[in-house]
């Protein structure tokens, strides 16, 4: 595997490929991976010529310094996993490698409701720094598809909802989550959990399976009523939001007639540690 730091050896290892018409597959992560990255690296390789990893932790996405801070970061082991599962190119740039002081971070894109809404209301400017990252990794590797993972159910609508305005010529391929044997999604934060902590977890996935199979028996704000009871009968619990949503546009819905597409989505502290998860309902 390469590992480049710098945008201009990257652009210039990939070059050829371009111009050969070569098909490039790229998974944008911030590090700290675990199985569900590997799964994205695995599924790229199997579609595409080359397989391109990026580890980045963004500062601009995190409205928390706390949570910039602890984000677990461990590039070695990053490294070693990556090239274990065939990944061919990573991109691991320093902060300011892609946002030099001189250059004003703004993306023109209006998001519009998609960006108010659930991880849009509750982390403010996140959603602006996740796209604006994106878009510059896009320009530099300049993939044929890039790989995301329906835990970040929001982002991938975020960021198919950019790909479309700006017309920019890569496929968005959504890709399962990635869950733990007891059920709790996959995610860098799990690091960060304590041993009693990660028991309780695999609760909230555990809810919205019942929320799934209760889905259209009862109307949908009673439902939402019952999940987010439900998920802190586990005292150590705090849910932030529990939203049933329509899945492309991700608007909350009403009654079920509205639209049988729904997804619901929650995001739940546990301690300081702030999990999201959901489940598609039809
Ligand atoms: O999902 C993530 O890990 C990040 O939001 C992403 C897409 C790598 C952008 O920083």
């Amino acid at each position: 595997m390469k590992t480049f730091n710098t945008i201009n050896e990257t652009k210039k290892y990939l070059n050829p490929f371009h111009k050969k018409g070569q098909s490039i597959g790229f998974i944008p992560t911030m590090g700290a991976l675990h199985e569900g990255h590997l799964t994205l690296i695995r599924k790229s390789k199997a579609a595409n010529d080359l397989t391109v990893c990026s580890i980045f932790v963004n500062p601009i996405q995190f409205n928390n310094k706390e949570d910039l801070a602890k984000y677990p970061r461990n590039l070695v082991l990053d490294s070693k996993l990556l090239s274990e599962n065939g990944c061919d190119v990573l991109f691991a740039p320093e902060v300011q490698e892609l946002y030099p002081e001189s250059e004003p971070q703004t993306l023109d894109v209006d998001f519009g409701d998609l960006a108010k809404v659930m991880e849009g209301k509750f982390r403010p400017g996140h959603f602006n720094g996740v796209a604006i990252v994106v878009k510059k990794l896009f320009d530099i590797v300049n993939p044929t598809r890039s790989y995301f993972g329906k835990k970040d159910y929001q982002q991938i609508a975020i960021i198919r909802h950019m790909v479309d305005v700006l017309n920019i010529p890569i496929e968005i391929v959504k890709c399962e989550t990635t869950r733990e044997t007891d059920g709790l999604a996959m995610s860098s934060r799990n690091l960060r959990l304590t041993v009693g902590e990660r028991k309780t977890a695999p609760w909230i996935h555990q809810v919205l399976l019942k929320v799934k199979e209760k889905s259209g028996t009862l109307p949908v704000g009673q439902l939402k009523e019952w999940a987010i009871k439900k998920i802190q009968e586990e005292s150590s619990l705090k849910v932030e939001y529990f939203e049933i949503a329509e899945k492309e546009s991700l608007m909350p819905i009403e009654n079920w007639q509205q639209n049988g597409n729904a997804v619901a989505l929650t995001a739940v502290f546990l301690g300081d540690v702030r999990l999201i998860d959901n489940i598609e309902l039809f």
